[in-house]
């Protein structure tokens, strides 16, 4: 099938190829460049004229904007249908980028020399006079920032010399795309330009760590763990998956939630059913590890046949998707193991399997 996922390359870098994008019908006005000098030049030039780009990161591919133009970010929310209140991550290019927006204590420094550029975010106080857009912010006095590792990304920051907010590229509350072909799927027609770079080798979205407060908080698992957090900042306050005061931000508490916290999130539009044994006649199945699965699954992939979590992270989104089809009434999940990676695996699927919202009227386009 196209756009089956496979085992990444262990080497960060290059990534590993990717079938060349499709663009159907209704995807008229998206065009897909490849990620070489023109390309992230145009992509600049777009992102400088308040136009939305996606581009990949390690992580997952991002939707852009300069983040200090309330028009774009405006952009940026509508063409994912995403709730206002729920605030974007900055991207820079580098630690110091990260410090003109947001006010680094000791434990933000000793993170940030660690661990950047890579697949992790810190939630700072905000420096006010930075310029960025409220809109980007959901009115905090916090801000999200990340210096992501792919070198496409990276050569687009230091391009655009501003501070780019990026959600993942896809509609709000489903998969996020770790290909081009994922954002095309999703956003084709609705945005100029995706910059196609392979896929993403972590394939989970970044760890958010809050340092706001005087404990640390991690709002998001994410490739890199509590363990390894704790090592630098001491210990770490683990938020549950979906606290009190979600879904607005925060206002009545001293210490928001992740105002992205939401409980059904990343999902396919087919349910999904966890730790599952076997797949039902009309599922799909999804399994993990040497086990073959169902033989009586019409659809059956395997997140990684040797039990390797850094393999089922990268393919996560794109088998989700590849089992999202019209002809399986749920996709059965096998048991991921709770430890190390698994943990950000889980909150993944946990959220692809939790019961949907029914939609607020007028949020389309929001
Ligand atoms: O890997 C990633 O982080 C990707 C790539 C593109 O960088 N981006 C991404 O963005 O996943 P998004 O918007 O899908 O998720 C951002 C998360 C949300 O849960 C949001 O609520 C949280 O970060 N967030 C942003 N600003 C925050 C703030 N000031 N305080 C608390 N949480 C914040
Ligand atoms: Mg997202």
């Amino acid at each position: 099938m196209n756009g089956l996922p496979h085992r990444p390359d262990r080497e960060r870098h290059p990534a590993p190829p990717e079938n060349p994008p499709t663009a159907t019908a209704d995807t008229p006005a998206t065009v897909v460049v490849g990620a070489g000098p023109e390309g992230i030049a145009r992509a600049r030039d777009l992102l400088l004229a308040g136009r939305p780009v996606a581009f990949p990161t390690e992580t997952v591919y991002g939707l852009g904007a300069d983040a200090t133009d309330d028009r774009a970010v405006a952009a940026v929310f509508a063409a994912k249908a995403r709730p206002r209140f729920n605030p974007l991550i900055a991207h820079v290019a580098d630690a110091e980028a990260a410090r003109a927006i947001a006010v680094f204590d000791a434990r933000a420094e000793a993170v940030a020399e660690a661990l950047w550029p890579g697949p992790l975010t810190l939630v700072l106080p905000r420096r006010a006079e930075a310029g960025i857009s409220h809109l980007a912010t959901a009115g905090l006095d916090s801000i999200a920032v990340r210096v992501p590792a792919h070198p496409v990304a990276r050569a687009l920051l230091a391009a655009v010399g501003r501070p780019v907010v990026a959600p993942s590229a896809n509609r709000s509350g489903t998969v996020s795309p770790t290909t081009a072909q994922h954002v095309l799927d999703g956003l084709g027609g609705r945005i100029d330009l995706v910059l196609a770079g392979g896929r993403s080798i972590v394939g989970l979205e970044s760890t958010v760590l809050d340092l706001t407060g005087p404990t640390a908080r991690l709002l998001r698992p994410g490739a890199i763990g509590a363990d390894r957090l704790a090592e630098l900042v001491g210990p770490v306050e683990i938020a549950p998956p979906h606290d009190a005061g979600e879904g607005d931000a925060g206002a009545d508490t001293p210490r928001p939630a992740s105002p992205g916290r939401l409980a059904s999130h990343y999902a396919p539009s087919v349910p999904v059913r966890l730790d599952a044994g076997a797949a039902g006649s009309r599922e799909a199945w999804l399994g993990f590890g040497p086990e073959i699965g169902p033989a009586r699954a019409a659809h059956a992939l395997n997140l990684s046949e040797t039990g390797d979590l850094e393999e089922a992270a990268a393919n996560l989104f794109a088998m989700l998707r590849a089992l999202d089809r019209p002809d399986v009434a749920a996709i059965a999940v096998a048991r991921v193991p709770e430890t190390g990676l698994g943990i950000a695996i889980n909150d993944r699927l946990r959220r692809a399997a939790a019961p949907r919202p029914t939609p607020e009227p007028g949020r389309e386009g929001a």
